[in-house]
């Protein structure tokens, strides 16, 4: 009798657990392996411009001989001051309890002259070193940008990303950041979002080097710039990775492509939209070459406008072989959505990156505005973008780089960021629970308020208020910085 009585008092326990268990609803719980960090970029927080032996990006360069690029005359020569203020910074990583810092390495700090084989500036590899130690010993992973768009000033004077040279530069500068940081640094991005740095670049002058040439430097630029990174990443993979045992991954950014209406020619506009701006990328990263509508598509246009080759470079099969398979994880910048339909390619100028997708881009006018003009809050693109990533990439790693949401003035009453950061979030859970996308981990954009490219100081970004009026570039955290400090301690979305 007594051990009758014990086996059902043991069963009821264990049935209280199980229910106690059960009542929570356990899909709102990050995975066990799922990361979380916070971003930032060496031009956007670094400051000490002309210290240390640093020589001028092409932002700098760009920004010191016309201010009037940006929307308040500003620019990056003190931003955050994080070259004096970088301990400061990382015990707010710290307190944040992220996994890891994604931070983005000044070229021109390690490499003065930007060139291949040029001299290595000892203070700027002091810097960045004193940087990794001090997040290594504060248990936070140093995950580093290679490359996060301030190009050598030395080399954007000689074509930048327009001249296949920069090939050898840029892959020399990498393996100098193998050898120097590899041995703490197991994550590293070669490139953050090709897709700004080409088409907005090159093609759109809407970012240094502020060229406009459309349709042809946009796809140039692209081109030495995915050859770069896969020579980069099998230089890790050959030489480095048997030894140091890191990853290499590379950034890619999707405003995703939503089609306007149910229709079938809408359905087309968005997967155009999608393979013209993400696929550029990211198809030959997977696959070894262009989309096969983006080639086809710019064959054609390119023989129309009396072109006798195609204004997309081609890879050789040697290329291709390289490239094909060159990711051991896909960062994913993903802030917002566009609508997409179809338009005529008449309605663009010729030749464009525009005309060869032609598909029109639109904001549902119920979408709730940021402070940036161009991004919306739409929290379920979030796991759309993400399905069709898996769907059409065979299920890749997907690291979530940045994420985030843009506010005005200092106001640290962030609930709209609160809202933002949740239901993204939430829509992150729904896509690995319910369509089984292989995410690892999210990384919010950004640390802190910071140098937003041509708007300047007007749009923040930061879970931490930095005030740019004061010389002390004081930091304040905001509600958001609690708000998501809450989330990495429990590993799960609270308020739901
Ligand atoms: C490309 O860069 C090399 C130096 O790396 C330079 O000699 C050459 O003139 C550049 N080409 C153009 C077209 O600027
Ligand atoms: C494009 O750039 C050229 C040279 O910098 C300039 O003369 C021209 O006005 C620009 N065109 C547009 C549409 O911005
Ligand atoms: C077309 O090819 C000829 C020689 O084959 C060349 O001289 C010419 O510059 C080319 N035109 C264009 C627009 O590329
Ligand atoms: C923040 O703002 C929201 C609504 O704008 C308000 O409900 C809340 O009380 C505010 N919180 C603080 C701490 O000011
Ligand atoms: C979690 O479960 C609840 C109730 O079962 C459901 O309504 C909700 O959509 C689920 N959320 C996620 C992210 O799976
Ligand atoms: C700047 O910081 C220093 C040291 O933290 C402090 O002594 C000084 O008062 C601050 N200045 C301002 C303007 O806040």
């Amino acid at each position: 009798m007594i051990y009758f009585a014990k086996m059902i008092f043991h069963l009821l326990i264990y049935n209280l657990i199980l229910q106690i268990a059960l009542s929570e609803p356990n899909n709102y719980s990050f995975p066990e392996n799922f990361i979380f960090g916070v971003a930032t970029a060496s031009y956007q927080i670094e400051g000490g411009w002309n210290e240390g032996g640093r020589t001028e990006s092409t932002w700098d360069y760009q920004l010191h001989k016309n201010p009037d690029l940006i929307v308040d005359k500003s620019n990056g020569d003190v931003a955050c001051d994080s070259y004096h203020k970088w301990k400061e910074d990382v015990q707010l990583i710290k307190n944040l309890g992220v996994n890891f810092y994604r931070f983005s390495i000044s070229w021109s700090r390690i490499l003065p002259q930007g060139f291949k084989g040029s001299e290595i500036n000892q203070e700027g590899v002091t810097y960045y070193n004193d940087l990794i130690d001090e997040l290594v010993s504060k248990g936070i992973e140093p995950y580093v940008t290679i490359f996060h768009w301030d190009t050598p000033q030395a080399l954007e004077s000689q074509g930048g990303w327009l001249n296949e040279s920069i090939i050898d530069d840029y892959t020399y500068y990498a393996r100098v950041l193998f050898t120097l940081y590899g041995d703490r640094v197991k994550t590293w991005i070669t490139f953050n979002e090709f897709h700004q740095i080409c088409e907005e670049g090159y093609g759109l002058a809407k970012k240094a080097p502020f060229e406009n040439l459309t349709g042809v430097a946009d796809y140039q630029c692209g081109h030495q710039a995915l050859l770069a990174h896969s020579r980069a990443y099998r230089i890790y993979e050959q030489e480095f990775k048997p030894i140091q045992g890191g990853n290499v991954g590379v950034v890619i950014d999707s405003v995703y492509g939503a089609p306007k209406t149910d229709s079938e020619l809408d359905k087309n506009a968005a997967e155009l939209q999608m393979q013209f701006d993400f696929g550029w990328f990211f198809n030959p990263i997977v696959y070894g070459n262009y989309p096969q509508v983006m080639i086809d598509r710019i064959d054609e246009l390119s023989k129309r406008e009396g072109y006798n080759t195609s204004r997309l470079p081609k890879f050789s099969d040697n290329e291709i072989e390289t490239m094909k398979g060159s990711f051991d994880f896909l960062g994913l910048n993903h802030y917002t959505t566009n609508l997409c339909t179809l338009i005529g390619s008449n309605n663009f100028p010729n030749p464009s990156h525009a005309r060869d997708c032609s598909v029109e881009t639109s904001a549902d006018p119920s979408w709730k505005p940021s402070a940036a003009s161009w991004l919306w809050y739409v929290p379920w693109g979030m796991r759309d973008v993400l399905v069709w990533i898996k769907e059409h990439y065979n299920n890749p790693p997907v690291l979530i780089t940045e994420n985030g949401w843009a506010t005005r003035g200092k106001r640290l009453n962030d609930t709209d960021r609160i809202e933002y950061i949740q239901n993204y979030l939430s829509e992150v859970l729904k896509a690995i629970y319910e369509d089984n996308c292989n995410v690892l981990g999210y990384t919010a954009w950004s640390l802190m308020d910071n140098f937003e490219w041509t708007r300047g100081y007007t749009e923040k970004f930061g879970l931490v208020h930095v005030d740019f009026n004061d010389p002390n570039r004081t930091r304040t955290p905001r509600q958001s910085y609690s708000f998501y400090q809450e989330i990495v301690r429990t590993r799960r979305l609270v308020n739901k």
